[in-house]
């Protein structure tokens, strides 16, 4: 029998979409789950794609399947199940297979599993997947690393399957070991920010304008047909104007408000910490899905404290175009800081990340994909090693064309009570970012002060302590 191209472990729902993308797109693929009834559940439901599947009921027999050097993805909940899974799988395999972990994990996991097979004649890759169940089945986003050599083994496979922006595949070889699932937990990170900037919008317009769900997702509707348009953009309109089967009310007034996380937005935050950059608009994103949750303490508080009463604003057209603007402009703050992480960790790990590739790989297949990115994709072609987003000539016009928006949608937020965290940290980001004299002589001040930790001097006399009085610090 003709073996397969590549193999895949974990038959659930997103590698039972992806086996069946791999299939459809004309290469044969193995599959293994460890419930064989799940296997035999897929296989039949394959149809007529089961030409090109192998079912496997035994690892054994999974391995003997594969074409070596045998590239086998491993679908399965990230963490211990994954190690415990390559410990099953190691004693069947043979010089240059590749295992390939295809969940949302850890990326410093990645590196530890890369190095652990380092001279063991197997290898590792850590791949980002990003699109979710629809993106699996039918083209997503993939962020590879891992060796050179590795990858060339799966270019075929993994271009096959992926998504296609303008026909250009959206997956790239991204570095060694960790650079893929860097990337992916950077992508999520962004993700968080641009989820929450959409829902601090959808609370203004809510609880500052007093709109319907449906009327909101009109507004939605309109900007996605412009500077706006993306994913996020599209569904948040869907989402809004669905209807609660039971109840017959708005689905999304039905809905606790409070959201979920499984770790890799807090991943991009600590990172980001870790690299000492600063990525305040995720950061809010992240404590912002804190906040949340803790619905409980919030309801008590509200009782406490009242709310404010927030104004109508007396122009209405004039507000919804500041609120289209104020998103953009945000957003520029947000994927600036993303891209500013990733910059750091490829020097912290020589990586050297392509920025412009990266852009690129996520213009279409994940849930980030946006118009948006293909401007980035530009500025970043143009001048990849740039520092930040925000100065390169593109998206300097756009913030200064926009930056008056944001400050006008964050003090009416602001004055209205209605929380905007994300939106303002990106504002303050800018504001920060752009001022060439800032106010940390202050603090640098305090520190001499109270540990005589020393300053530079701005006329840069080599004195570097003040004239406190302490025995401490004397002028030095
Ligand atoms: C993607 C998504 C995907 C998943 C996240 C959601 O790129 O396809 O990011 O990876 O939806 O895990 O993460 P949270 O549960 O943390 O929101």
């Amino acid at each position: 029998m003709e073996q397969a191209e590549i193999g895949l472990i974990g038959l659930g729902v997103m590698g039972a979409n992806l086996s069946l993308n791999i299939a459809e797109k004309g290469n044969k693929i193995a599959v293994f789950n460890r419930t064989p009834e799940v296997t035999k559940k897929f296989y039949a439901d394959a149809g007529e794609l089961q030409g090109q599947i192998i079912p496997c009921e035994t690892l054994e027999q999974f391995v003997a399947s594969i074409r070596p050097p045998r590239p086998i993805i491993i679908m399965i909940k990230a963490g211990d199940p994954v190690d415990q899974q390559m410990e099953l799988l190691k004693p069947y395999l043979s010089n240059g297979d590749i295992m390939i972990d295809a969940g949302n994990a850890n990326f410093r996991d990645t590196m530890r599993r890369f190095d652990n097979l380092k001279d063991s004649g197997l290898t590792f890759i850590g791949m980002g997947v990003s699109g979710g169940e629809e993106g699996a089945r039918h083209g997503p986003s993939i962020m590879v690393g891992g060796t050179e050599e590795s990858w060339k083994r799966v270019e075929k496979v993994l271009t096959s399957i992926s998504a296609k922006f303008h026909g250009e595949p959206c997956v790239a070889w991204l570095g060694e070991n960790g650079a893929g699932h860097f990337v992916k937990t950077i992508h999520n990170g962004i993700e968080y920010a641009d989820m929450q900037m959409i829902a601090e919008i959808y609370g203004i317009l809510r609880d500052g304008l007093g709109m319907s769900a449906s009327e909101i997702g009109e507004v939605f509707g309109r900007w996605n047909a412009g500077r706006l348009n993306s994913y996020l953009i599209e569904i948040s309109e869907k989402v809004l104007k669905a209807t609660d089967p039971i109840s017959g009310k708005p689905m999304v007034d039905v809905i606790v408000d409070a959201a979920g996380q499984k770790g890799t937005g807090k991943w991009s935050v600590i990172e980001a910490q870790n690299m000492g950059v600063a990525a305040t608009a995720i950061e809010a994103a992240v404590a912002g899905r804190v906040l949340s949750s803790q619905r409980t303490e919030r309801l008590a508080a509200e009782k406490l404290f009242g709310l404010p009463k927030a104004s109508k604003p007396q122009d209405g057209m004039a507000f919804l175009a500041d609120l289209e603007n104020a998103l953009l402009a945000a957003k520029i703050g947000a994927y600036a800081q993303g891209f500013a992480v990733m910059a750091a960790a490829s020097k912290e790990f020589n990586w050297n990340l392509p920025m412009p590739i990266i852009a690129k790989i996520w213009r279409d297949g994940c849930i980030i994909r946006s118009q948006f990115l293909d401007e980035i994709t530009s500025a970043f072609t143009k001048d990849p090693d740039v520092p930040n987003l925000i100065v390169t000539p593109a998206f300097a016009d756009m913030v200064k064309e926009t930056d008056g928006a944001l400050r006008r949608i964050v003090s009416y937020a602001t004055m209205s009570g209605l929380p905007v965290p994300a939106l303002a940290s990106a504002l303050s980001y800018f504001d920060a970012y752009r001022r060439g004299r800032g106010t940390a002589n202050l603090i640098q001040a305090q520190r001499d002060f109270f540990g005589a930790h020393g300053f530079d001097r701005l006329d840069g006399v080599d004195k570097h302590h003040g004239p406190w009085g302490s025995g401490l610090a004397t002028l030095a």
